[in-house]
């Protein structure tokens, strides 16, 4: 599985370590930034991850800005993606599981790097169950198609 990370410059450590920590378990795993020291605003890369997911170049994306909210909120405005913030394991396995998150998004004041490496392993470990839950996901991508009308 081809994963892209993206933050911004408060989450720079964290994405560093959690990069090297897929890309360690075998994770084809890809830098979308922000890098030490560059200043992001955070729409800025949740677009860019996003953007990534639906044109096919990674399958999913792992975003982190300062609470992890800013960055999937951006994230979430770009049509098929679905980006659930965790703070902790069960909330991530359930975003895999039930909604079909495509991106898992955290905080880096909120979580530290021990407790972002088992959200990742609940999130990269579940899969989707479909049945009800892809009903329920349909739903969503109905609002998308009825508010990318216009
Ligand atoms: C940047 O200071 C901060 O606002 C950002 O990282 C994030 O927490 C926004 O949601």
């Amino acid at each position: 599985m081809k994963v892209g990370f993206g933050c911004d410059h408060a989450a720079v450590e964290l994405k560093d370590q959690l990069l090297a920590y897929l890309a360690e378990k075998g994770y084809e795993c890809v830098d979308y930034g922000a890098a030490a020291g560059e200043k992001v605003d955070y729409p800025v890369k949740g677009q860019a991850v996003a953007e990534a997911i639906c044109r096919g170049e990674i399958d999913k994306g792992v975003l982190l800005c300062g609470t992890g909210i800013g960055i999937s909120l951006a994230a979430n405005k770009v049509p098929g993606i679905r980006a659930a913030v965790c703070s902790e394991p069960y909330s991530a396995r359930m975003a895999a599981e039930h909604n079909n998150a495509n991106i898992i998004a955290m905080g880096a004041r909120v979580v530290g790097s021990e407790l972002a490496k088992t959200i990742l392993d609940a999130f990269f470990g579940a899969e989707f169950l479909g049945g009800r839950h892809a009903d329920r996901v349909a739903l969503i991508t109905k609002i998308e198609e009825k508010y990318s009308k216009s």
